[in-house]
């Protein structure tokens, strides 16, 4: 998987690139990351890649010139519609980024993401140049450069060979629409708190049923709203019913 990221601040992604599993991905080969810094792509003297918005009104927005010129020229592009490479636009505004989302992201070979900055980008970017524009929660950050490196970090693990278990993305939070169970590691009892009997026994289908009970248990806790869409068993619901759950019509 080839990443291409387009920022007015590509110094901000040093750090998380260079390191863990990013790093050792880069390394052997499963992705490569190149930066582009857009202000390279502005004209003049000043370089200018912002301006007011027309019809007034407070902040700065976007110029759409240098992020067209730089997404044309990485990516060969020689019309408004011959991308084949999906170039995403971080926003506030996006489709919500997902598991399932980055699961989909992850079967592409290349993959363009436009960090917005400012208080906006031109509308003509969104509507010209991005082939999908997406939010990582509906919060709003600075700009879109930690929202490109979630999508990163959480694509970069799933491509095959990145990670040294291949179970472990299937058991992830979120993987199958549930909360993972919890996890306990030595010693067994801890400042008198002592790991659920039941990882101790050995029986590893008991143990397996038992996580997905808890599994069950946190996600209708913690996260009833993804118990509607998950992928659930008779034996699931029979389990989740006794927790009171779904509850009942009002
Ligand atoms: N830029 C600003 N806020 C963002 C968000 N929540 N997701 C993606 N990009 C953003």
């Amino acid at each position: 998987m080839h990443f291409d990221i387009f920022t007015l601040f590509p110094d901000m992604f040093a750090g998380v690139l260079a390191d863990s599993i990013i790093m050792r991905a880069k390394e052997a080969g499963h992705i490569s990351i190149a930066m582009h810094d857009i202000r390279g792509y502005a004209q003049g003297k000043h370089q200018v890649t912002d301006d007011a918005p027309y019809g007034g009104g407070g902040g700065m927005v976007m110029k759409p010139e240098p992020i067209f010129r730089a997404l044309e020229a990485v990516l060969g592009l020689e019309n408004e519609t011959s991308s084949c490479t999906p170039i995403i636009l971080l926003s506030p505004q996006g489709r919500l980024f997902t598991q399932a989302v980055a699961r989909e992201l992850a079967q592409h070979k290349r993959l363009a993401l436009i960090c917005g900055r400012y208080e906006g980008v031109d509308e003509r970017v969104r509507q010209f140049l991005a082939t999908d524009e997406m939010s990582i929660g509906d919060y709003v950050l600075s700009g879109g450069e930690i929202a490109a490196m979630v999508i990163v970090d959480a694509v970069t693990r799933l491509l095959p060979g990145v990670l040294g278990d291949p179970a472990a993305t299937e058991r992830d939070s979120h993987a199958d629409g549930l909360l993972e169970h919890p996890h306990y590691t030595r010693p067994a009892e801890f400042r008198s708190h002592a790991v659920p009997e039941m990882l101790l026994s050995g029986h590893h289908a008991e143990i397996a049923r038992w996580r997905r009970r808890e599994s069950l248990r946190r996600t209708l806790e913690r996260r009833p709203d993804l118990l509607a869409r998950a992928d659930l068993s008779p034996e699931d619901k029979a389990f989740l019913r006794k927790l009171g759950w779904p509850p009942p019509e009002v």
